[in-house]
């Protein structure tokens, strides 16, 4: 079996349920669910005897251990952690416990289980670190995409969170020699991603008849990949990836902000017209993010090179399949806007 973290968010729960699609392997899945991990995302594995979730902290080091010696896992995926930069900006208090600390606690209890094991097993055993290309700074506008040789040059709160914890895995391989995998991805989209992040937010908001907030120009770019991509990348590097190493994972597909909230209108306005107009009507520029990065770009030929994988969705599938989930499950999108949601909305976008 594998132990992931942080299965109940955006990206284990998608990473967790695809798994369990094409495998019999088990999962335990540790987390915390903190305001963005939802129980609500595996409903569909209630009663499957191969998903085993424990509500737990990753800087419980009690708790990790006894899980690592009971289920003896040949893996440990690690996508816990607070992942949002806008709540960097307000509170990174939460970033260095998680990010860092937590990350510590989980190398070191890695190290001390896989000390423990022999041969095949200890040959065999993983710990993939999942994370993002944020870590490598901000691209000028003729500057080459992000490669695994890029220097790290961190400017949130969050990435400067995220750069400690790949400088940690590093670190836990070079001195003990760990078996790790590092993975570096770029912006992710697609079902059960949580409505503060830019395209689930325009979505929700659209069909709420609420403003579509762009930071400043709107002109930043991103790289967006989608969901499963994402997953099917890890499985690649988990199953076939050099140890030691850095992947960067990316869907080739650069668009400025302004032009994602278009698309999104475009196929709301085709999927779930408004009588009141086009949905490009909401669009409101508010004050710009703080240390705002402006480009992002990812060179993913080292994966295809060494791995042959390739995103399999462009953005107009991809973002056209997130569209319809999001209109096919208004009870999850009802469900995920709690009090602490608005609390959220209000502090971060009332004094724009
Ligand atoms: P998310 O915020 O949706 O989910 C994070 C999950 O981790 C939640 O379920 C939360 O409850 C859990 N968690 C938080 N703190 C924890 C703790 N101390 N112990 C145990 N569990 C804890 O995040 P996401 O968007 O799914 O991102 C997952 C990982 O992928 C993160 O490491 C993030 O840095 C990385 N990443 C995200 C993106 C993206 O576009 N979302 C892109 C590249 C890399
Ligand atoms: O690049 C990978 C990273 O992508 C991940 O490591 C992070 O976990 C993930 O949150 C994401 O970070 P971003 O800051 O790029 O994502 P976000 O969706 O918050 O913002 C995308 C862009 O949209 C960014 O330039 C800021 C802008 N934006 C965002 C929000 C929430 C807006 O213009 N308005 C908004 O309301």
């Amino acid at each position: 079996m594998i132990l992931v973290t942080g299965g109940a968010g955006f990206i284990g729960s998608n990473f967790v349920l695809d798994w369990l699609a094409q495998s019999d392997e088990p999962i335990i899945n540790l987390d915390a669910l903190t305001y963005a991990g939802n129980r609500a995302n595996l409903a569909s594995l209630d009663g499957d005897a191969r998903h085993v979730f424990v509500h737990g902290d990753i800087g419980d080091r009690a708790l990790v251990d006894g899980l690592l010696a009971t289920h003896r896992p040949r893996a440990i995926v690690h996508f816990a952690a607070e992942s949002h930069v806008d709540r960097s900006i307000h509170g990174p208090g939460a970033f260095m416990k998680t990010n860092v600390d937590g990350t510590f606690t989980l190398l070191e209890a890695a190290r001390a289980f896989w000390g423990t094991l022999d041969g095949a097993e200890k040959a065999a055993f993983r710990f993939h670190h999942v994370s993002t290309d944020e870590v490598y700074g901000s691209l000028k506008p003729t500057d080459p995409p992000f490669a695994e040789t890029n220097p790290y040059e961190p400017n949130s709160p969050y990435s400067a969170s995220k750069a400690a914890s790949d400088h940690l895995v590093r670190a836990w391989h070079h001195t003990y020699g760990l078996p790790v995998l590092t993975t570096n991805c770029s912006n992710n989209y697609g079902p059960l991603h949580f409505p503060e992040k830019l395209i689930p937010l325009m979505i929700v908001n659209a069909l709420a008849g609420k403003p579509l907030p762009v930071y400043g120009d709107g002109q930043q770019i991103r790289d967006w990949l989608y969901v499963k991509d994402h997953c099917s990348g890890i499985r690649a590097v988990l199953a076939g990836g050099r140890v030691g190493e850095t992947y960067n994972i990316g869907g080739w597909n650069e668009m400025a902000n302004i032009d994602i909230v278009r698309t999104v209108c475009a196929l709301l306005d085709e999927l779930r017209p408004d009588p009141a107009g086009p949905y490009a009507r909401l669009i409101t520029y508010v004050t710009d993010r703080p240390g705002h990065d402006r480009r992002y770009a990812i060179d993913a030929r080292k994966i295809e090179r060494e791995l042959g994988w390739r995103p399999a969705e462009t953005f107009a599938t991809g973002i056209r399949k997130t569209v319809q989930w999001y209109l096919d499950n208004a009870a999850w999108v009802a469900d995920v806007q709690s009090g602490a949601y608005k609390d959220w909305i209000g502090a971060n976008y009332s004094a724009r």
